[in-house]
Order: C-alpha cells, then sequence, then structure tokens
C-alpha cells in the first residue's frame, strides 16, 4: 500500500487549489475561496493552509491575527492581575477542516500549529492570550477540549492565557 504524503502546513498564496474546499459552514468555504488572498494582502489576517506535500489541495486552514481585549470581558478568576488597559492577544478567528479529512485529527494538528507560531511570535511582541471564535456550540466544544475558556460576555469567544498554551505544548512534546 502506498502512503499518503505527509502533511505540511504552509502560508496561503494563490497557487493553493480552494475552489472545492467544503468543512460544512458555507462562510468558512467562502472565506478561504474569495476572501483569504484579499486580507492577506491588506494585512489583517494571515491564513495558513495544510495540504500534502508536493499538492496544492487544501485539507484544512486557519487564520491569525492581532488583537486584544479587556479584562472586564473575562470571568473574574481570569481577570486577576491584569491591567486595566486592552491586552495584547492572538485570534484564532477561523480553523476550518475539509469534510473529506474531518476526524483524522486535523483539527487539532492545525490548532497546535497556531500554538507554536503564537508562542513564537509572543518571544518577539508581548501577547498575553489566545483569542478563539467559535461558529457554534459545537464548535465551541472543540475549543473547550484544549483549555479554552469563555469569555464572560460572549460565550462563542474563547480565551486561552499563553502560560497554558505553553504548558500544552510541552506536556505534548514530553509524551512524545
Ligand atoms: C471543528 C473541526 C475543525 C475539527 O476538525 P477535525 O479534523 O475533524 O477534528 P480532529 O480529528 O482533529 O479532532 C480532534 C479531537 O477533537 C474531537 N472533536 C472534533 N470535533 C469536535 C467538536 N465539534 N466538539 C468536540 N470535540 C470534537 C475529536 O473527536 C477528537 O477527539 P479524540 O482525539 O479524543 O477522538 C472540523 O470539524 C471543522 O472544520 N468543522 C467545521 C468548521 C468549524 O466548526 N470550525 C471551528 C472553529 S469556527
Amino acid at each position: 500500500m502506498t502512503e499518503s504524503p505527509p502533511l505540511v502546513v504552509e502560508p496561503f498564496s494563490s497557487s493553493h487549489i480552494r475552489d472545492s474546499f467544503a468543512c460544512g459552514y458555507e462562510a468558512l468555504d467562502t472565506y478561504i475561496r474569495r476572501y483569504a488572498g484579499q486580507d492577506i494582502r491588506r494585512r489583517v489576517s494571515l491564513v495558513f493552509v495544510a495540504c500534502r506535500a508536493g499538492a496544492r489541495v487544501i485539507s484544512g486552514y486557519y487564520t491569525l491575527s492581532a488583537s486584544s481585549f479587556r479584562k472586564d470581558a473575562l470571568p473574574a478568576e481570569l481577570a486577576k492581575k491584569l491591567p486595566h488597559y486592552p491586552v495584547p492577544a492572538a485570534i484564532l478567528g477561523r480553523l476550518a477542516v475539509d469534510r473529506s479529512c474531518h476526524g483524522h485529527d486535523l483539527g487539532e494538528y492545525l490548532l497546535m500549529n497556531c500554538f507554536e507560531r503564537v508562542l513564537q511570535a509572543s518571544r518577539l511582541i508581548a501577547v498575553h492570550a489566545i483569542i478563539a471564535d467559535a461558529k457554534d456550540e459545537k464548535a465551541r466544544a472543540f475549543y473547550q477540549r484544549y483549555g479554552f475558556k469563555p469569555f464572560a460576555d460572549r460565550p462563542l469567544r474563547l480565551f486561552m492565557p499563553m502560560g497554558t498554551l505553553e504548558q500544552l505544548l510541552v506536556g505534548r512534546e514530553t509524551r512524545r
């Protein structure tokens, strides 16, 4: 049996094949097909895509941007010790996997790839936390498995301090 080539995660470019991408959410499909390139050019989001090595067909993607939040938006126990001015964060605005790949750990792989990128970025510019925007309660359940906590005022917006993110990556590394 021939094995599939390994997955690579790389910055989105116009050479990626995206017309057939379908994750089950129209808005996330339309975004990668039509708007991802525009957002990159405008420098409002970076978009990273997973493809099989040597191929250009997108199996999954996520977006990353800089953001900030106010401590009042967090549950009290998470807001302790934070300043009263806006706190810097990275935002995982979208995460999607093509239906043909659902249930094969690609969503988790992309999430960990995103965490690694945010951790690297946080060594150059202060990032207190990563924020994820879930489309619905099912998506929120996916993020909560990894330790994200909902904001107090927007239950589909989730939060993870960088300390938790770092521990999670270290824990996974030591289990390998
Ligand atoms: C959510 C999504 C990214 C998950 O991708 P995936 O590749 O199917 O997920 P994985 O195979 O990596 O799943 C990793 C783990 O999360 C679990 N999981 C997957 N989707 C889940 C969900 N909606 N709720 C809770 N757990 C979920 C899996 O069972 C698996 O757990 P296991 O290792 O114990 O079996 C994918 O289903 C998707 O693109 N959905 C549509 C878009 C969407 O909801 N995006 C989320 C952010 S808006």
